[in-house]
């Protein structure tokens, strides 16, 4: 498993992560405490040093799940956890206000939240887990953060950017006021490429790519006579002809990958570690047998520039969480 820095933190953390959201049990279907733990041991044991989870996951499950695994293994795993907005919505409306989302007291209240969750008494990295851009003028923005990191509460801080809306995020990046953001980037959305990643890279900011495989719609698994339960996330992102749509263009990538000797997901995944700027990859994983490719798909070479090339053409502008 190859590591990368986490922009200037100083934390050296695994390209591939573990995103945790699956671990909370509640929008992705069901999954046991044990299964959850079998899930995270095999992924440390293939090398897996950065997890990413958030209060909202479950109400905490995740983040329990994930606390109790990373202390049973013993070794040192870098946690990142989200402080959920106090209103509830995801994203951010543009322009509301700043306290009426991330307040001081609902930061501290989480943040305390958090660490009882995950059993520490700091925790490696907060994000906040929506962004609007008119915060960065409020000089109470960050604030209740330096706090926490001032008391020892917190080591270093970053944002979630809202979905598909990665330039929303280069003011702050710019203001070398947060160490790491977290974005979508993948096969469908590769606009990060265009303005975000040049950025963070001059302003040594960690980046965390999160939905590599586009909640599935890039991991070979899908068919048209896919169906989800309706408190699954997927029948909502996937309803109508977005589930056809996405088989079809994945079908074409996944002609792409076979003529290229991988695997969908394996070219999707590798996808993501290719830019110099990107720190870690956090596929979604439930299943033991997806830890294991995933962590296999680390160490390969980068893909060709023809590839990317070729893959930049495959880029489609949508927003399935509306
Ligand atoms: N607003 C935010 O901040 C936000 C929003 C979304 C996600 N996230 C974070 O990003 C993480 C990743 O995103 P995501 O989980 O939503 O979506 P994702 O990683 O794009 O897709 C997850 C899906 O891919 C499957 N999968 C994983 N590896 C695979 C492989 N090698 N081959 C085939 N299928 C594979 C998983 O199956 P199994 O589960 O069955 O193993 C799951 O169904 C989340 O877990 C969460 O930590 C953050």
């Amino acid at each position: 498993m190859n590591s990368r820095m986490l922009g200037k933190t100083g934390l050296s953390v695994s390209e591939i992560g573990f995103g945790a959201w699956g671990l909370g049990g509640s929008l992705w279907g069901p999954i046991s405490d044990g299964e959850s733990r079998a899930v995270l041991r095999n992924a440390f044991e293939h090398g897996i040093t950065f997890v990413d989870t958030a209060l909202a996951y479950g109400d905490g499950t995740s983040e329990k799940r994930v606390g109790d695994a990373v202390r049973e293994f013993g070794g040192r795993i870098t946690v990142a956890t989200k402080i959920p907005p106090m209103n509830w919505e995801w994203p951010a409306s543009p322009g509301i206000p700043l306290d009426r989302v991330f307040p001081g007291y609902w930061i501290e209240k989480c943040v305390r939240e958090s660490l009882k969750n995950l059993g520490v008494g700091t925790l490696d990295l907060i994000q906040l887990h929506v962004y609007d851009p008119g915060w960065l003028a409020d000089p109470e923005f960050l604030a209740p953060l330096e706090r926490l990191k001032a008391s020892g509460e917190i080591r270093f801080m970053g944002i979630s950017i809202n979905d598909h809306e990665p330039d929303t995020a280069l003011d702050l990046v710019r203001s070398d006021r947060i160490d790491s953001v977290q974005v979508i980037f993948n096969l469908f959305d590769q606009s990060p490429l265009e303005n975000l990643f040049g950025a963070c890279r001059e302003h040594d900011v960690g980046v965390i790519v999160r939905v590599p495989l586009d909640e599935g719609g890039l991991s070979g698994a899908l068919n048209e006579k896919t169906r989800f339960d309706k408190g699954d996330f997927r029948h909502a992102y996937f309803r109508g002809n977005r589930l056809g749509d996405t088989v079809k263009r994945a079908g074409v990538l996944e002609t792409v990958s076979r003529s290229e000797g991988m695997s969908l997901p394996e070219m999707a995944v590798r996808f993501c570690l290719s830019p110099e700027a990107v720190s870690t990859v956090i596929p979604g994983m439930r299943k033991s047998a997806h830890v294991s490719l995933n962590a296999g798909y680390s160490g390969k070479p980068k893909l060709s520039p023809g590839l990317l090339e070729k893959l930049s053409k495959h880029a489609w502008e949508r927003n399935f969480y509306q």
